[in-house]
């Protein structure tokens, strides 16, 4: 019995197939989503086949060959479009060659060892170069490299008949929505959809950002020549919203946007002296203009730390409070900077600590450096030196909004 699915029809030849999953709590084991994901396979159908693009993820394989079954499309099932081999969108090729062992796969030819390595099976294998063209009956596909979106061998394909473009990761997006298309939801879901597929970004292709920049002239292009963007995970894009999506992309991958103004401040207070001094700053700085978030690792609050590094990518400075535990960094912050750089890069960073046994802002900084990051500023306060300590922090804000601008 299968549930906790959508089967929409798309376009004339392309239908959506969606697992919704609200079961994985981390994804890729280390991502909090409360809010869900899904994952989309398309059906294309010519006059005498089916063509599968993607699958579901690893442990539904059963479920979704019972569904292509029921719904008519495993019998005409000829083809398998894969364009990474994580098992998020590859991990249904077991069954599915089980069920029909003379389905032919179409990836990129990296793909072919990584099905023999990841799932012991050697498949009908169908290597498809950079641009080819492949037709399928009357089906006209193009394939294209996107290396390191974010697997080595991703590529993107394009369907001529409906001027449909899938993307496998690129452009998706984190929420398990039972919607067909983006354009359904009103601004203020709207407006939460685009914040999870930032975070979508920042987690799982942010550290490939200058892969991103280097394939954006071909996703460009391939975007403004499509009806729909049908991404693997997320909501359908049309017309009017794959171009905006596309230029969200081309920030997010940039990194740092001085112009958003946007200031991230990240502290641990474990008995309330760093968040106070945190506190004072924060409200000294809505003055300045920036846009300021703020989490916060405490005794009572505990932030999720996906959400951190998706509101990370597009802020131009960082705050991190930091308090010493057993002489050295607090371990929470120091794990969240070190993923934050590797997933988004380096901020310019300014980071606060109370003395505490000994300070340990030097040693935050080091750890940055070590990073490659530059611009890193540290400042040690008692509570008597605090409004001193603010002043200095808030003049460089200052100077960086009066670069900025
Ligand atoms: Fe890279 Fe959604 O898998």
């Amino acid at each position: 019995m299968i549930e906790n699915y959508v089967h929409y029809q798309l376009t004339e030849n392309v239908e959506v197939l969606r697992l919704l999953d609200y079961e994985t709590k981390y994804f890729e084991a280390l991502w909090e989503i409360p809010e869900g994901i899904a994952y989309n396979s398309y059906i294309v159908k010519s006059y005498d086949s089916v063509v599968l693009v993607d699958t579901w993820k690893i442990g539904y394989g059963d479920k979704l060959v019972e569904l292509l079954d029921k719904i008519g499309a495993l019998d005409r099932l000829t083809h398998i479009i894969t364009h990474h081999l994580e098992p998020d969108h590859s991990g249904s090729l077991v069954e599915l060659i089980k069920a029909k062992p003379d389905i032919i796969v179409v990836g990129h030819p990296l793909s072919a060892k990584l099905i023999e390595s990841q799932y012991g099976i050697r498949v009908n294998f169908k290597p498809v170069r950079d641009k080819e063209e492949l037709k399928l009956s009357n089906l006209h596909f193009s394939f294209y490299y996107t290396p390191w979106l974010h697997w080595p061998e991703t590529i993107v394909s394009y369907l001529h008949n409906d001027k449909v473009f899938f993307t496998c990761d690129v452009f998706g997006s984190y929420g398990a929505y039972r919607e067909k298309l983006l354009s359904v939801l009103n601004s203020e879901e709207r407006s939460r959809y685009f914040k999870l597929a930032r975070k979508y970004f920042a987690n799982v292709v942010g550290h490939y950002r200058d892969f991103v920049l280097k394939s954006l002239n071909k996703l460009l292009e391939l975007v403004e020549r499509s009806e729909y963007i049908a991404p693997a995970h997320g909501l359908i894009l049309e017309r009017d919203e794959t171009l905006y999506m596309a230029k969200l992309y081309e920030k997010w991958a940039k990194g740092t946007d001085l112009k958003d103004f946007k200031i991230l401040v990240i502290y641990n207070s474990m008995y309330g002296f760093i968040e106070k001094l945190i506190n004072k700053l924060v409200e000294s700085l809505k003055d300045t203009g920036y846009n300021i978030s703020t989490y916060a690792f405490t005794w009572n609050k505990r932030p999720l730390i996906s959400e951190i590094i998706g509101d990370a990518i597009d802020a131009s400075i960082l705050i991190v409070g930091v308090s010493t535990y057993e002489n050295k960094t607090f371990p929470l912050v120091e794990y969240t900077i070190k993923l934050l750089v590797h997933k988004v890069g380096c901020k310019k960073t300014i980071i606060i600590g109370t003395y505490g046994w000994s300070g340990k802002t030097t040693e935050l900084k080091n750890i940055l450096k070590n990073l490659g990051c530059s611009e890193v500023y540290c400042y040690e306060t008692t509570p008597s030196q605090l409004l001193d300590v603010i002043r200095q922090v808030k003049n460089l804000i200052k100077m960086e909004a009066q670069f900025s601008q």
